[in-house]
């Protein structure tokens, strides 16, 4: 069977068509990061519309590459939570129109579940069960991953995502958005060790929770001073460079060495406490080399099984879609009146 999955949460508009044995016939990802850049973040209005003109030309060309015909499709899939409503909308009214007039199954993917089931595809075998870390633009949450359709939330971020912190901070620098990629660049020339940033929540045994809205103002301080509004010139030539006190590269490490403590930390903890032996990793910020090496060596101490997709499949993408395959083979479609369900899954403050 082969399935359209489509993909729209945030900013990129993805189209894959995946076979039911996991096969990838085609994947096709716009992204929309030059529209964005400019504001150092995503503006939902912007996406949901950037959505709107690229979705059907994104299908085209994903039905094209992998040589079938809309007469071939079996069903189609749509990530219809987490992420921006007016995105989201975009991604299922394609799906809903395509199923009425072809008369297909419509398929629902959680956006979070298929980062972890990117871990499956990649590695070819089942990771189940796991303990899956999704670090996103939105989310950093652990999970306890029974199965493709059973994920227990066990933790989460209480405030800023591990992504939206690398965006912000890389934002405080003068970095380019995105900011992971841009901080990770900069980190490469710096000194993990050179600022003792706060690691929140990583002592707390009893939680598996992340923070990292005070780490982004601890940096915040570091580059404008405690209390000051303004920050001082990051970098520059004339007498910009000459009131620069601090270096982006050292600042762009020592965070995001406090960023991979925690997430190393908690992922350590969530397979303690489960018992699992096997770690999968997804999100955007699975990306990010010093954070795969971090994992690789906790992974190789500790005994655990770690999975990572590459970096195309941690980011944004519609392969990940192929989730679906096993609600459609358990004949869980969904009615032509399926809703989006924005919000952002969040860990309660205790
Ligand atoms: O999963 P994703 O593509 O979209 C969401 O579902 O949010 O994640 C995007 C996030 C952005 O915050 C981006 O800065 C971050 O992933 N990211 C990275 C890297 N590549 C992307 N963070 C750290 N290092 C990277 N190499
Ligand atoms: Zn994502």
């Amino acid at each position: 069977m082969n399935l359209l999955t489509i993909e729209t949460t945030c900013d990129e508009t993805a189209a894959a068509v995946v076979t039911d044995r996991l096969e990838v016939l085609s994947s096709v990802v716009a992204s929309q990061d030059e529209l964005h850049e400019r504001f150092s973040g995503v503006v939902p209005e912007i996406a949901s519309r950037a959505h709107v003109e690229r979705i059907l030309p994104v299908i085209d060309e994903a039905l094209r590459k992998a040589g079938v015909t809309l007469a071939d499709l079996d069903a189609v899939a749509v990530a219809n939570t987490p992420g921006l409503a007016g995105s989201l909308l975009v991604g299922l009214t394609a799906a809903k129109t395509l199923c009425v007039a072809c008369n297909l199954p419509l398929l629902a993917v959680n956006h979070l579940q298929a980062h972890i089931y990117a871990c499956r595809l990649a590695s070819g075998r089942d990771i189940f069960p796991c303990v899956g870390l999704i670090v996103s633009g939105g989310h950093s949450n652990i999970y306890r991953c029974e199965g493709p359709t059973d994920f227990t939330p066990l933790g989460g971020t209480i405030d800023d995502a591990a992504g939206e912190a690398f965006d912000k901070v890389a934002s405080l620098l003068g970095l380019p958005y995105p900011g992971g990629p841009s901080i990770e660049r900069a980190a490469r020339a710096g000194n993990p060790q050179r600022h003792r940033f706060p690691r929140p929540l990583l002592d707390d045994r009893k939680r598996l929770d992340f923070s990292f809205s005070g780490l982004k103002t601890a940096v915040r301080y570091m580059v404008a001073g405690p209390g000051k509004s303004r920050c001082r010139e990051p970098s520059g030539t004339g007498s910009a460079s000459a009131r620069r006190t601090y270096s982006i590269s050292d600042i762009a490490a020592s965070f995001q060495e406090a960023v991979i403590d925690c997430l190393v930390g908690k992922a350590e903890l969530a397979l303690e406490r489960t018992g699992y032996r096997t770690l999968c990793v997804g999100g955007g910020v699975a990306a990010n080399g010093r954070l795969r090496q971090r994992l690789e060596v906790s992974a190789a101490q500790h005994g655990y099984e770690l999975h990572i997709p590459p970096p195309t499949l941690c980011t944004d993408n519609a392969v990940m879609g192929a989730i679906a395959v096993v609600r459609l083979i358990a004949g869980l479609t969904e009615p032509l009146d399926l809703d989006v369900f924005p919000g952002l899954v969040r860990s309660a403050k205790p």
